[in-house]
């Protein structure tokens, strides 16, 4: 096949400048291409996230890349438009004639991988993360039928038996810190968000039992936050960095949702009870009410009179039946809001507010009502210790309160109403008894490994992605 347009190879031609595979290549894969080509969802059996299958190829047994040699690589072939449409990537436009001359280019200068040794990509489904020390817990979710709890590791989301007993699946992907976990509201799948910092943003959503990764989107350079769905399963909403907040088709990842209204890292996500609003919380203080379908800011639901807030909202769950929303952050005070205003806005007021309850120490990192919405439990953290709070929405009583040595980052409620599960900084999820308040149970997600020098090196890694 003649790749038109393309000129001969020749590197003394192919532009002064040298492409780097890191900084102008990789980005260009991982935008386009690694959502299907990845070690949980090898498209064609080809895996463009580690460099040595980069250059191998898949199935087709040709080689993707011939460094030196762009006419020869089949993904150089693959990606070249005829009559306007090209193979890959799959179902989507070509890539951009610039993009496609890069990519050739770096190829024809002799496809050099100039990635910091770090970043290389170990892990997948059969070789799953090894652990000299305790992940750090920075999402839990009990499924909906209550007999599994997700947790969030170190580049893949553990599935546990919902009393932590069993271990039944780890979800191995790309992302190395899992930021928000959420089921689907039938149970069956399950979104997750994270990445690595500075690199890489993503969306996955997983078939849990049969542990597919049906879709990985990559959004951006870094990581997301706040995953949530709709109540009729689908859509998917999440916060981003960029300060926007999104929504995608569950089935096939495309975006359709995009509202920058906050100015700072939008950090999480919930639906209305009818699933046509979206109530984002952000680094910036206010919680936002956003029409899904316009994509239009309808309102602050938090008061915006300067002063009035103190620091940024971490957390957002909503009421399972009634237009209301709990929400905590820096200031420690969980609060319950009304989400739609049913007077108009006097300057300086908090009218959606309905309870302010008493504050914990440090900073709410997240919050979740029971099933029936009379409870909500919050989690705390405040320099190395951490608090577990339930309390009771009516009247604001502390029902449960537990201190821990370790800040609490990640709470849910189990279905049932009977218990709740906790996880932080330690990496120790533990499950507490409603309303006794008693710790039943105390386990660590995975398994430990025995350090070697090796394991000493990823705990290094480990340690800049826990901090
Ligand atoms: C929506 C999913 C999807 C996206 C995005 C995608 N691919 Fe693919 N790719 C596939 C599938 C599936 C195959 C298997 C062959 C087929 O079904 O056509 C494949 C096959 C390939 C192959 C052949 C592998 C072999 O040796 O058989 C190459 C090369 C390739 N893709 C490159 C790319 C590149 C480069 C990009 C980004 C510019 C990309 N793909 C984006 C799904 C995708």
């Amino acid at each position: 096949m003649v790749i038109r347009g393309q000129q001969p190879a020749d590197p003394a031609d192919s532009g002064s400048a040298t492409v780097s595979y890191y900084k102008e290549i990789r980005p260009i894969f991982q935008e386009h291409c690694q959502g299907c080509h990845q070690p949980a969802k090898r498209g064609g059996g080809y895996v463009m996230t580690r460099f040595d299958l980069l250059l191998q190829g898949g199935e087709s047994g040709e080689p993707a890349i011939v460094p030196g040699k762009p006419e020869e690589s089949y993904l150089v072939r693959q990606i070249t438009p005829e009559n306007g449409k090209a193979e890959m990537p799959q179902g989507g436009q070509p890539l951009p004639e610039p993009l496609r001359a890069k990519i050739i280019a770096w190829i024809a200068q002799g496809a050099v991988d100039d990635s910091p040794p770090a970043t290389a990509n170990r892990y997948d489904m059969e070789h799953p993360p090894e652990y000299p020390a305790p992940p750090v817990i920075t999402a839990l979710d009990f499924s909906p039928d209550g007999t599994q709890l997700a947790i969030s590791g170190y580049h893949e989301v553990v599935i546990r038996s919902s009393d932590g007993q069993q271990l039944l699946a780890r979800l191995v992907g790309l992302s190395e810190r899992i930021e928000s976990i959420a089921y689907s509201p039938d149970g069956q799948r399950l979104a997750v968000t994270g990445g690595s910092p500075g690199r890489l943003g993503e969306l996955q959503i997983w078939q849990v039992a049969e542990k597919q990764l049906l879709l990985s989107k990559i959004i951006d350079y870094d990581t997301l936050y706040g995953v949530s769905w709709s109540p009729d399963g689908s859509l998917v909403a999440f916060g981003c960095p960029d300060h926007t907040a999104r929504a995608v088709m569950a089935e096939t990842g495309e975006q359709v949702f995009y509202n920058g209204a906050h100015n700072d890292w939008v950090l999480d996500t919930v639906f209305s009870v009818k699933g046509d609003h979206l109530i984002t919380v952000s680094r910036d203080m206010s919680m936002k009410l956003i029409h899904v379908p316009t994509q239009r800011f309808i309102d602050n639901i938090t008061s915006i009179t300067p002063g009035a807030l103190k620091g940024g909202l971490d957390a957002v769950d909503r009421h399972p039946t009634e237009e209301q929303v709990v929400t905590g952050g820096a200031d420690g005070t969980p609060r319950i809001y009304r989400i739609f205003r049913e007077k108009a806005r006097q300057i300086g007021d908090d009218f959606n507010l309905i309870r302010a309850f008493e504050p914990m120490p440090g900073r709410v990192f997240d919050v979740a009502f029971n099933r029936d919405g009379k409870l909500f439990v919050a989690g705390s953290s405040d320099d190395m210790t951490g608090e577990v709070r339930v309390y009771q929405v009516d009247d604001g009583k502390i029902v449960i309160r537990h201190q821990f040595d370790s800040g609490v980052y990640a709470v849910a409620f189990h279905p049932s109403g009977q218990w709740i599960a906790a996880g932080g900084f330690d990496g120790v999820v533990r499950l507490i008894k409603v309303p006794e308040g008693e710790v039943v149970s105390e386990f660590l997600p995975v398994p430990l490994s025995v350090a070697t020098g090796n394991a000493a090196t990823e705990l290094t890694a480990y340690g800049t992605c826990g901090s």
